[in-house]
């Protein structure tokens, strides 16, 4: 197994408040630190919902009370009564809590330093100047969309803009929502959902790239003549699935089928058998017949989750030990979350996600369009 490397320039920590772990729980072994794990949540009681999502490695989604999709696990942080969410996750998917939740519920993060580096790809200050010089270059109403996996500041500018958020589930249905309202979309920050939802709409002809980083790739009439406008982001745990993978898995095992996320690249996506969120990922495997082989394209840890919650079911990791692992889901270290939980006992809250609240009033907006399509 590989570990992803973020070759990013941007910032990759939104939140500038990290609280390190304090030496005395930096060494805890599994079983001193499953008791305490176990006491903290008993003496918290209903005071606490652990969320995991499904990246989270074993000892985590082990404690979780749900463990779902980014979308999925931001519904029962709303569904919740409980005063504090820990979430499990990055922080996108924390901030996106804190904003469906109550004003009187608390939102924590274990580790700040889980910063999903996709989402740090489109930054809002850097997307505002882009939207002047995309805007400039055409006429057309153009309607921005952006992917679940970002910050509430370009959710918030989204809405603002009269777009929406959409997740890997709804990128289809939210592109025919913008579509019935203007004439372009420009779609941030992955470029290979964006790819694989325009493919999916028959539109494939439609797609120009932008990338903020490259002033050749700036250019005005290819805006002027496409329909859908590619941001130039994408995530490096999932670009890194080829062809030849799947290629080589059913050489391997002829009765293998192939399920893979949408962050994948655009011919991955077509060879493939099955293409969804981490739930639809989920649900294909829970949905095997016994004996059946599924080669998964997604995160390393969840295909190992798949493995051990379905052992009627040969579950494969699609390219083997070269999977990597998603270094930002990492970052929840167990030992975090025994720290943030043995401070809530004692009434401190540590690693807070508290996004702005004129910033939460318009990403809520934006996220509430989501539920309308
Ligand atoms: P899901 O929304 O499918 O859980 O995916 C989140 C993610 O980060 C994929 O890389
Ligand atoms: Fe971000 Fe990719 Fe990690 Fe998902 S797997 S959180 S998109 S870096």
């Amino acid at each position: 197994m590989e570990t992803t490397s973020f070759d990013t320039d941007l910032s990759l920590f939104k939140y500038d408040h990290l609280e390190q772990l304090p030496a005395a729980y930096r060494d805890l072994e599994e079983p001193e630190r499953e008791e305490r794990i176990t006491a903290a949540r008993e003496a918290l009681g209903d005071d606490v919902v652990l969320l995991g999502h499904n990246y989270q490695r074993r000892e985590i989604v082990e404690h979780a009370d749900f463990i779902g999709d980014s979308y999925q696990l931001s519904k029962h942080a709303a569904d919740a009564d409980a005063p504090y969410v820990i979430f499990a996750g990055v922080t996108f998917m924390a901030e996106s809590a804190d904003i469906i939740t109550d004003d009187d519920q608390t939102v924590i993060l274990p580790s700040m330093e889980a910063s999903c580096p996709m989402a740090g790809m489109a930054e809002a200050l850097q997307v505002d100047v882009a939207w002047a010089e995309i805007t400039a270059a055409t006429d057309a109403n153009i309607i921005p969309i952006t992917y679940m996996n970002s910050y509430a500041d370009l959710k918030a500018f989204c809405a603002e803009q009269g777009g929406l958020v959409c997740t890997s589930s709804n990128a289809h249905r939210a592109f025919e929502w913008a579509f019935e309202r203007g004439d372009k979309v420009l779609f941030l920050p992955d470029k290979h959902l964006g790819e694989n939802t325009a493919y999916r709409l028959g539109m494939e002809d439609d797609i120009v790239e932008w990338d903020p980083w490259d002033p050749e790739s700036k250019d005005p009439a290819k805006v002027a003549e496409h329909d859908i406008i590619l941001w130039e982001g994408y995530c490096q745990v999932h670009e890194r699935f080829r062809v030849s993978h799947i290629e080589q898995i059913r050489e391997e095992h002829p009765d293998a089928q192939v399920v893979v996320h949408p962050e994948c690249r655009r011919e991955v996506v077509e060879a493939a058998d099955v293409v969804g969120s981490t739930s639809t990922i989920c649900e294909t495997v829970a949905d095997a017949d016994p004996g059946d082989t599924w080669a998964i394209g997604t995160e390393i840890h969840l295909a190992r989750h798949l493995a051990r919650w379905h052992p009627e079911v040969n579950v494969l990791p699609l390219c083997g030990d070269a999977c990597m692992d998603c270094n930002a889901m990492r970052q929840i270290d167990p030992n975090y979350l025994t720290w943030v939980l043995e401070e809530l006992v004692e009434g401190r809250e540590r690693n807070v996600i508290e996004v702005a609240p004129e910033e939460k009033e318009l990403a809520r907006v934006a996220l509430d369009r989501m539920l309308e399509v």
